[in-house]
């Protein structure tokens, strides 16, 4: 490979931070690949808008063909979040031979089998490593480091933004409002934040977990969820005078053949090492058969720990181009027809 061009569909937050990285760790990407990474089209919404970033502006297009259709592109990183469109173009670069790296966790956990099943029909990667807690590879770790075990529980913080509002709440005493708000300049929200604050995200990303880790279809629809919307600066208060501190933690359990995943607010002890995971930052506790107990710490949101998920999964792809076995190392238990939706 002489080097790869790469194609992005989105530049916000994590858009931005994918270029950053690409073109700030040309070094350490071509000692991984042995070749050069290079930007080729950057689909965007508007062509006016400011950029918190420096890019060549004949590369910004508002026409998605000019990316997908591009014969000049190797890979396609989707970061514009959204689900009919961004599916449509993800589907499409697969049919065009294109690997693609998503960051988009809303159509992971609703179609992410069927992408899965079009990329290896296509001799496709399809990676998504960014979809659940940011900067934390916990997508990997359940696939690969952990593939052995047999998973019986997997508990955490995966949402960074209601994460940051119940810190700043309970810690600082700021409002709701003032410090949703704030989460939204620093990036870490979601386009729509309602998703964030009813729990819809963390229920995503644990509908995504819980299907890796137990090799069930675990159906967004199936996971019980409660935000944050409801939850007072007293209610905060009250929980610190009783010894505890209120986390929005995502469950997902298997016993007794059956699973259930839930996201709602909970009442930690105030020594639960979770109850110390404060603002953006995200952790996964994961309980294995044979490991025992994992936890997985790190950023949960924001422009360089996601796009450092994101760069890392054009890594594999391009050493998977280099090895040429692109569209055979599928993240399996996603993509299984056969996969069981309770334990036979
Ligand atoms: P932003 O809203 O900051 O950026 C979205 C980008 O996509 C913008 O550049 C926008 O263009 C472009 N875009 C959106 N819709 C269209 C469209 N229909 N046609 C053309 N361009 C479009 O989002 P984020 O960067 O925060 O998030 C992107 C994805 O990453 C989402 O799926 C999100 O869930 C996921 N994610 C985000 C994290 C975070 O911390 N922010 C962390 C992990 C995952 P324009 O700039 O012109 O408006
Ligand atoms: N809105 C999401 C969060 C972004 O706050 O966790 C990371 O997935």
């Amino acid at each position: 490979m002489n080097g790869i061009s790469i194609g992005l569909l989105g530049l916000g937050t994590v858009g931005t931070g994918v270029i950053k990285i690409v073109e700030g760790h040309q070094e350490e990407l071509m000692h991984q690949v042995g070749c050069p990474v290079t930007v080729g089209k950057v689909l965007v919404r508007s062509l006016d808008k400011k950029r918190d970033v420096e890019i060549d502006e004949n590369k910004l297009t508002e026409n998605p063909e000019e990316v997908i259709d591009n014969p000049n592109i190797d890979v396609v990183i989707e970061v514009m979040g959204g689900v009919k469109e961004a599916k449509a173009y993800i589907v499409r670069s697969l049919q065009n031979k294109k690997h693609v790296v998503t960051a988009n966790k809303d159509l992971m956990a609703l179609h992410g089998a069927e992408l899965l099943k079009i990329a290896q029909e296509n001799g496709c990667d399809l990676y998504y490593e960014a979809s659940v807690a940011g900067g934390i590879p916990i997508i990997r770790s359940l696939s690969e480091g952990l593939a052995s075990d047999r998973i019986t529980k997997m508990m955490g913080i995966v949402n960074g933004t209601t994460n940051f509002i119940l810190t700043k709440m309970s810690k600082q005493g700021s409002s709701y409002e003032d410090v949703l708000k704030e989460a939204q300049e620093l990036g870490f929200a979601e386009a729509d934040p309602t998703s964030d604050v009813e729990g819809l995200d963390a229920a995503r990303k644990m509908a995504i977990l819980a299907t890796l880790g137990f090799s069930m279809n675990v159906k967004l629809e199936d996971v019980v969820v409660r935000g944050i919307t409801t939850i007072t600066q007293e209610d905060l208060h009250y929980c610190d005078q009783l010894g505890y501190t209120m986390k929005l933690i995502g469950l997902a359990h298997r016993s007794d053949g059956r699973v259930e995943v839930s996201v709602q607010p909970t009442l930690l002890p105030t020594e639960h090492p979770l109850a110390a995971v404060n603002d953006e930052f995200n952790a996964v506790y994961v309980y294995g058969e044979a490991v025992g107990e994992t936890m997985f710490y790190g950023p949960g949101a924001g422009s360089l720990p996601t796009a450092t998920a994101i760069v890392s999964d054009l890594v594999t792809v391009m050493k998977n181009m280099r090895l040429g076995v692109t569209g055979r190392n599928v993240i399996a238990p996603l993509y299984h027809k056969e996969l069981k939706t309770d334990e036979e």
